[in-house]
């Protein structure tokens, strides 16, 4: 089971639009897909057609409540939404952090800290799945700590704006020190997103970018992307001749995904 974090501190960059054209390739290819939205926003959730009142992810990473209780079936019009199992978010998750510090007793008998609660709690679905993808809210809290703990990877869509560019050493920082202390083994891809590759000034950042990290491709902004969200239909249904589809065709590759 590999396990997928999107992640970026920065709000609106295209995280939410990365996991769900991610989760619906994976599937596609006839892998077990496990999606979990730790975002409050609920962004995710509502694309693959699950919209609840009140998420039980604190009460499932806290050990109160077992997975069979928190998972649900994505709902969609093509078969392979058969493949995605889906740990829904809703705005109550806004509340984890003071949830923890209650349970503080609890998640030390558990897991010793609770930087380890949702590696924990994945260590124990690891035979149902073949992946794991996660879509972490835009600040770098709990939710975003305990997905880098338990990941294998992060990706990271990034703006090619400077804004974006100086947030990404704060997101790096966090990276690093996950790395050294908790998890050696975590690997992260930069993807350059929501490009407009008429500007000059853009593809300028990209070659900046290129020359601190090594990126991948990048996605375009392209309206059919929007469209493809507002569908619920990934862009690898759009047909051959589709921008997006081409854009994360190439990007999938680069990946080995
Ligand atoms: N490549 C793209 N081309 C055009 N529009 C895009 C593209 N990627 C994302 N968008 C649109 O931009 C908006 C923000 O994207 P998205 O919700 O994926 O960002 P996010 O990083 O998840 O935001 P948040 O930080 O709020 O969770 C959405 O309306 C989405 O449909
Ligand atoms: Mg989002």
């Amino acid at each position: 089971m590999e396990v997928i974090t999107v992640a970026n501190n920065k709000g609106g960059v295209g995280k939410t639009m990365q996991c769900y054209q991610l989760v619906c390739h994976l599937a596609h290819q006839g892998n077990k897909v496990l999606v979990i939205d730790l975002d409050s926003q609920a962004n995710l959730s509502s694309t693959l057609g699950v919209q609840i009142q009140r998420t039980l992810i604190p009460e499932w990473l806290i050990g109160d409540v077992p997975a069979e209780d928190v998972v649900v079936k994505a709902e969609g019009d093509a078969e392979f939404y058969d493949n995605i199992t889906l740990v829904p978010s809703s705005r109550h998750l806004a509340n984890l952090s003071k949830l923890l510090i209650l349970s503080e007793g609890e998640i030390r008998r558990d897991a010793g800290r609770k930087e380890r609660l949702l590696r924990l709690r994945l260590q124990e679905v690891a035979e149902d799945y073949d992946y794991v993808v996660i879509d972490t809210p835009p600040m770098l809290g709990d939710e975003l700590i305990m997905a880098l703990v338990a990941s294998n990877r992060i990706l990271i869509p990034t703006q090619a704006q400077d804004y974006s560019i100086d947030g990404l050493e704060e997101l790096m920082d966090t990276f690093e020190i996950i790395k050294e202390t908790e998890n050696p083994g975590l690997d992260f891809s930069i993807i350059p997103s929501m490009v407009d590759t008429r500007r000059k000034i853009e593809q300028q950042r990209i070659v900046e970018l290129s020359q601190s990290f090594n990126i991948t491709p990048p996605i375009r902004n392209l309206v059919q992307m929007q469209e493809s969200i507002s569908m619920r239909k990934p862009v690898f249904m759009m047909g051959n001749s589709s921008r997006g589809k081409q854009d994360y065709d190439a990007l999938w590759e680069s990946l080995n995904l």
